[in-house]
């Protein structure tokens, strides 16, 4: 499949018309210093929190004089716009910018399709501010291919906290026999004990969370993130692990299947459900919902995952374009992305941390002083991973592998000894 894909691009890049302006192509720039009119990027930030976040970036952009060409393509965790993203190019006709994770960035910089950052970078030292866990995915042959605005972190629980209250349920939940406790009181107390949204990236999300307090920093990086050893993979961990995911399937609603992200994150804001385990972008969400984290809301790292950190970070990829003119704009969009204060005032939005090592914490919530701790202290003690599910763990092909069999498992067509099984065929097939 991706060889197909990148003979595809690479007839389309030899082959595809320049990208004309108005009608005419662009005139052969005089200086070199021609800036574009307008700058697409392709996206796929369409929740409340999201959307408030990019605007901070898309208000810098515009005023710098460059119109922000909005394509946002709505499906957490990028999978559609990864989707909608190849078919541009295929067409020859790929966006000036595009969020990406991940794995994700170093496929398509294998493809010698994506802008080459290096002149900026070594102008603002990008080496000295970024972390090696994520230059990981910012750099491919020794060049900067992407440019990172924020480190999310997946293995969290967030509590609507008067619920929790009122059933005499102390937060943070530290084990994982105390948090089926505390779900199985919601749950007797006829709330939503588990807010959840049955799309695969977000099970996929639980599932990461729930091998990752089974069986420690060790076993989750054994069994999410390449090469993935098989033995792990058949292991009685991994078999409670699954038994683990059918109690969690027992604590959500009726109406989880297909339900976004966001919607789950609402479940709790409004006090029907008492808990939702997702990435810290859910923190956004709450946020935005005017909640005072420690009043409203709490956020606490999944129950046996606390001292270890599966992050992503957003990243902005360019992809090559003729023109001079086009070029200059990609870099003021880059420059914008990794401005120390511009990752001040979007991460506090997004609810996720800098991409930088340099930016002060003053700004952020109790939350996000924690996360930027935890970040810290994990990558000290090399129990920082990337997250599987979020692209940071396993090329795409996998990930989607994973997705495939652990959904088909929540939504009971395996039981948990077919899913492990499965699971260890499903990985090695896709490599
Ligand atoms: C993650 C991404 C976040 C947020 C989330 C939900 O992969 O890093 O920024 O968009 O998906 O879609």
């Amino acid at each position: 499949m991706k060889k197909l894909l990148v003979i595809m691009v690479m007839l389309a890049v030899v082959f595809s018309a320049p990208v004309f302006a108005g009608g005419q192509q662009e005139k052969a720039e005089g200086d070199g210093q021609q800036m574009a009119k307008a700058i697409e990027v392709l996206h796929w930030w369409t929740s409340g929190g999201e959307a408030a976040a990019l605007n901070v970036l898309k208000e810098k952009v515009e005023a710098e004089g460059i119109k922000w060409v909005d394509t946002p393509v709505a499906g957490g965790s990028g999978v559609q716009a990864m989707t909608v993203l190849r078919s541009r190019v295929t067409a020859g006709n790929p966006p000036a910018a595009v969020q990406m994770l991940g794995y994700d960035i170093l496929d398509w910089a294998e493809m010698g399709v994506v802008a080459n950052l290096n002149e900026l970078a070594e102008e603002e030292n990008w080496d000295a501010v970024i972390p090696d866990a994520i230059k990981k995915f910012s750099k491919y042959d020794g060049k900067w291919i992407a440019a990172p605005v924020n480190v999310h972190s997946e293995n969290w629980v967030w509590a609507n906290q008067k619920i929790c209250d009122d059933l005499g349920i102390e937060l943070p939940i530290t084990t994982w026999e105390g948090y089926v406790d505390a779900l199985q009181k919601v749950q007797d107390s006829g709330k939503v004990a588990l807010a959840h949204g049955g799309q695969p990236w977000q099970t996929g999300t639980i599932f990461e969370s729930v091998v990752l307090g089974v069986g420690g920093p060790e076993f989750y990086e054994k069994t999410m993130n390449v090469p993935m050893d098989q033995d792990a993979l058949k292991s009685d961990q991994m078999l409670e692990a699954f038994k683990r995911m059918e109690t969690l399937r027992g604590f959500v609603d009726d109406n989880f299947s297909g339900r976004d992200w966001n919607l789950a994150s609402a479940m709790v804001i409004k006090g029907q459900a008492a808990f939702q385990m997702m990435g810290d972008f859910a923190k956004g969400e709450f946020l935005r919902a005017d909640m005072v984290p420690g009043e409203d809301f709490f956020g606490f790292r999944t129950p046996g995952t606390k001292g270890s950190v599966t992050f992503n970070a957003d990243q902005f990829v360019m992809f090559e374009k003729e023109s001079q003119a086009k070029r200059n704009a990609q870099k003021v969009l880059a420059k914008n992305v990794m401005d120390p204060e511009f990752q001040v005032s979007f991460n506090v939005v997004k609810g996720s941390v800098p991409a930088r090592t340099d930016v002060p914490d003053d700004e952020f919530t109790i939350i996000g002083k924690e996360a930027m701790k935890d970040l810290a202290q994990a990558n000290d003690d090399g129990t920082l991973f990337g997250s599987l599910a979020h692209g940071h763990g396993a090329p795409s092909a996998i990930k989607e592998a994973v997705f495939d069999v652990v959904s088909a498992h929540f939504n009971g067509q395996y039981t948990a000894e077919e899913a492990v099984e499965a699971l260890a065929k499903a990985v090695e097939a896709a490599k």
